[in-house]
């Protein structure tokens, strides 16, 4: 069969997959399968703050750097992910009790130098991630809304480009995939930036789904961020499965994935896919969805399910 990346290629677009830490280094068959199957390469986990510096000043790259070197070696481009968030931050800034200048500097610090290492060999970052509140009424509750203002994403995304005036930079965005009153917040956030003039380029849709399939009017609420001005990406796509799961299930599943990818196809400023793990054996799912499983393309053992086998068929 053909790459998906070529397939994908073939319509300007690429796609891409998260990469956990550890199987990078420790399969070989999934090594192999990652680089014929993918143009570009998300970590998983490797550039978020905490892993970057567990302890203050204590700064550990060797995942990250693994990641973009692999990457290197088998053409592919690299997503880096992600520079701020809610999650995966170390207790030490947490806990920190810092004052908004203070927290500013240490802002300023991570973003410079984690994208300034980076500079040239990540195409694309996920400057901002989840900032929206679930309810749509505001920022999400988190140290940097309570801590920083309300002009914070402007800052931070003005920082990034400093750092690599070449880089695509994104507010990557969980549950606003279709048209609800969050994806209508962030829409309003994202015009704000526009209208004010930061160096925002694109947003991304994490698109995880499970068999209630895509999100009403997903594919409008692309369209009407990328008449924006801006480009637009799914982000982290899987489809989770009530587990065991059946042939039935398998089949919708594989429909979903499908749906996301002609969503895609048909909105001009949609650049992208990428996928949040590849095979059953490493996804997020079992362990944050307890009884759900088996959400992407291959399974355990690197074998296309129906899905894999739909998402090729849409590219
Ligand atoms: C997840 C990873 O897949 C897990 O390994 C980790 O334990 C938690 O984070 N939104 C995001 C991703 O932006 O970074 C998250 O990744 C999934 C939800």
């Amino acid at each position: 069969p053909v790459p998906l990346r070529e397939l994908a290629a073939r319509d300007g677009r690429d796609v891409g997959t998260a990469v956990p830490g550890p199987a990078l280094k420790n399969y070989a068959g999934y090594r192999e399968e990652l680089a014929r199957e993918f143009s570009t390469l998300t970590p998983e986990n490797a550039m978020k703050w905490d892993a970057i510096e567990p302890e203050r000043g204590t700064l550990n790259w060797t995942d990250a750097d693994a990641a973009v070197d692999f990457a290197r070696r088998h053409d592919m481009a690299v997503r880096g992910h992600t520079l701020i968030w809610h999650n995966q931050i170390p207790r030490w800034l947490t806990d920190g009790g810092f004052s908004r200048e203070q927290l500013d500097g240490i802002v300023r610090e991570h973003v410079r130098r984690t994208v300034g290492r980076y500079r040239g060999r990540v195409f694309e970052w996920d400057v901002l991630n989840e900032l929206t509140a679930d309810d749509g009424s505001g920022y999400r509750r988190s140290l940097w809304s309570d801590t920083l203002g309300p002009d914070f994403p402007a800052r931070v995304l003005r920082w990034a480009r400093e750092a690599d005036p070449d880089a695509k930079l994104y507010w990557n965005e969980i549950a606003a995939d279709g048209i609800s009153a969050k994806s209508d917040r962030f829409y309003a956030f994202a015009k704000a930036l526009k209208a004010a003039g930061a160096p925002l380029d694109g947003v991304g849709f994490q698109a995880h789904f499970n068999l209630d399939g895509v999100p009403k009017g997903f594919e409008e609420n692309l369209r009407r961020f990328s008449d924006l001005g801006l480009d637009v990406r799914v982000t982290e796509l899987d489809v989770a499965l009530q587990l065991p799961a059946d042939d039935t299930a398998r089949a919708r599943q594989a429909d979903i994935y499908a749906q996301v990818v002609r969503a895609c196809r048909r909105v001009d400023r949609c650049k992208g896919i990428t996928v949040w793990g590849f095979t059953d054996r490493f996804s997020w799912i079992p362990e944050t969805q307890p009884g759900f499983g088996d959400a992407t393309l291959l399974d355990r053992e690197l074998e296309p399910k129906p899905a894999y086998r739909a998402f090729a068929a849409a590219l």
